[in-house]
């Protein structure tokens, strides 16, 4: 992959998708997020049946809890093994470690995951520019007929308004970057949406845009 870096902004493609950083960075504090699901995946799915669901980029597993807390069997996939410790523990706290799975996986150097799901989740993961075709069609690709592909991430719009600067602009993606990459005569697109929502930064309470897509595999 190419080394960008970018001094306006601070983040480096060359180390931002490895292990060590992500468990240096967890290992910072006992949990970086706040251990609710994102409302996003409460709104779209809220009504899904249960099935098999991947949690790509899982994090400390709050997603992959709720999931598992309304029937989901959920791999909850990361790089780093000390976010999968603790998507462990909370699942066992939640009693519903006998429906999460933890898998550690390298998506940027270790290629596509495995496995065939009825949900892949993938919430605020911003692949390499280079890489964003292939990782979000690799992740496509493991849906079933009849699921669905949800994706959320930071929209650009965040970094016009000041919201993001440390973030890398080109990292930031609208909804038809997603949509334009599935087959429309293999896929139905449900949701295709950039809304705002309030969030708490280190900075103080502000306003963010999210890309929220969901299709489903006809
Ligand atoms: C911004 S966090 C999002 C966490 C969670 N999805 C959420 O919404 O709270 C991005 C996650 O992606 C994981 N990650 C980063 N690089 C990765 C890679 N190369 N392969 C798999 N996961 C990776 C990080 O460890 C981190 O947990």
């Amino acid at each position: 992959m190419a080394h960008e870096h970018d001094h306006d902004h601070d983040y480096d493609l060359e180390t931002m998708y490895t292990q060590e950083t992500w468990d240096a960075r967890y290992a910072e504090s006992e949990r970086i997020w706040s251990g609710r699901p994102n409302q996003r995946l409460v709104d779209e799915g809220a009504h899904l049946s249960p099935g098999r669901a991947l949690d790509v980029g899982c994090g400390e597993g709050a997603d992959a809890v709720w999931l598992a807390g309304r029937g989901w069997r959920v791999t909850a996939l990361d790089v780093s093994e000390v976010a999968l410790a603790r998507v462990r523990e909370h699942a066992a706290e939640a009693g519903v470690d006998d429906r999460v799975e933890t898998l550690r996986h390298d998506l940027v150097a270790g290629g596509a995951a495995p496995g065939r799901y009825d949900l892949v989740s993938v919430f605020f993961f911003q692949p390499p520019p280079l890489l964003f075709d292939d990782f979000y069609r690799g992740l496509a690709h493991l849906v079933d007929p009849g699921g669905s592909l949800l994706v959320v991430g930071h929209h650009p719009d965040d970094v016009a308004t000041g919201v993001r600067q440390s973030h890398g602009p080109q990292l930031m993606f609208t909804p038809d970057q997603v949509v334009g990459l599935l087959d429309p005569e293999a896929w139905e697109v449900v949701t295709e949406a950039s809304p705002k929502r309030e969030q708490a930064l280190p900075e103080g309470p502000a306003i963010v845009r999210d890309t929220v897509v969901r299709a489903v595999r006809k």
